[in-house]
């Protein structure tokens, strides 16, 4: 008999219902106990936060976006800020206190689902010596430890399918419709939406682009009679020699900055060298959102499977992994060591290249 306790961190990512319900299933079957903590750590600060989750609580999860148990970018328990009643914020670490509380209530094991951040803090947990399982999640996909994140399936789905609504308003109006995606520091999302939804230019991370390539790309449309174009940028796309573009960081505890504003740019540039209509839009969190694909429940039915199994097997301090065609796992250390960017010796760039994407470059 095990208690396994679960938390999602990060960005939610649709496919996070799925690991939980496949995590609560193989316990279930083994006769262990899972717990829920609330909001990544909550769960392990305040009883209240702690919710015991059987199979009725699971039931038809696994089509469902979002977590059941809440999710935080907020909750670094070695940084958390603090603020007293005098206004002022302090940063303190209470993983002490959690690891504490994580024996208190007789865990066996803590069940991590969340992107570099979270793992992160697993890993950070796990030398103190928390028995710990990673599983990885982010639609961004830049993991380099797993072939695939879950929830990037999903993602792309949806970025796709918004680059063919545009195409006709674009048509109609001639315009040129710049649809900025999320992607940080890699362009997964851009890229492989982009091919599939008949992208003119997509703007990765990887490449810093010259804005007066893409200009010459829709100008070259009009020789061909194309007069209207859409530009796929990830958020984390860059100028050659310019920053990326943030928002005003607002946020108490937030580690990472807020990116936004890469497709606003390359519209105004691309209205004043081409002379035409243009428009930008943000996808943003409609990516997060909606019912996993198929490819995401199946995947993060076996992330959280293979979890299970690694925590019967008492392998802790470790990251289940997609190797296709199987499972592996790596440890937590590797797993947060490198990000996956786009290889641009690979056919995906290949392909967008030869059939007419301009890449900025
Ligand atoms: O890491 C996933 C991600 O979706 C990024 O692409 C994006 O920059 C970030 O999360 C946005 O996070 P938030 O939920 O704080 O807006």
């Amino acid at each position: 008999m095990k208690k396994i306790v679960i938390s999602t961190g990060g960005g939610d990512a649709p496919g996070l219902n799925a690991v939980i319900y496949a995590v609560v299933h193989a316990c279930h079957r083994r006769g262990w106990e899972v717990y829920g903590s609330r909001s990544g750590y909550k769960g392990l600060l305040d009883m209240d936060e702690l919710v015991r989750l059987g199979l009725e609580d699971v039931e038809d999860i696994y089509s469902t976006g979002g977590t059941i148990i809440g999710s935080t970018n907020k909750g670094n328990p070695f940084e958390m800020p603090f603020e007293n009643l005098a206004g002022e914020v302090k940063i303190v670490d209470i993983s002490d206190k959690i690891f504490r509380n994580f024996n208190r209530m007789g865990f066996d094991c803590h069940i991590a689902i969340g992107g570099d951040g979270s793992l992160e803090i697993a890993r950070r947990f796990a030398e103190k010596g928390m028995p710990v399982v990673g599983v990885p999640k982010t639609i961004d996909n830049d993991l380099d430890a797993t072939d695939r994140t879950f929830g990037f399936d999903t993602a792309v789905s949806t970025a796709t399918e918004a680059l063919d609504k545009l195409h006709s308003t674009a048509k109609s109006h001639d315009r040129i419709m710049v649809v900025e995606v999320m992607g940080r520091e890699s362009g997964w999302i851009a890229l492989y939406s982009g091919i599939s939804g008949g992208a003119d230019a997509i703007l990765l991370p990887e490449i810093p682009f010259d804005i007066q390539k893409v200009c010459e790309k829709i100008m070259d449309n009009e020789l061909h009679e194309k007069d209207y174009a859409i530009i796929v940028v990830a958020e984390g796309a860059t100028v050659r020699g310019g920053e990326v573009i943030t928002k005003e960081q607002t946020e108490i505890g937030r580690s990472e900055v807020l990116l936004g504003g890469i497709g606003e740019w390359v519209a105004t540039e691309l209205r004043e060298c081409t002379g035409k209509d243009t428009r930008s839009l943000v996808l943003g969190h409609l990516q997060r959102g909606g019912s996993p694909t198929t490819f995401d429940r199946l995947l993060a039915m076996r992330f959280g499977t293979a979890a299970v199994r690694l925590v019967e097997e008492g392998t802790f301090g470790h990251m289940v992994a997609l190797a296709s065609p199987g499972m592996t796992s790596v440890s937590l250390a590797d797993a947060v060591k490198s990000r996956k960017k786009v290889d641009l010796t690979s056919d995906k760039v290949l392909t967008a290249r030869d059939i007419g994407i301009c890449l900025g470059d």
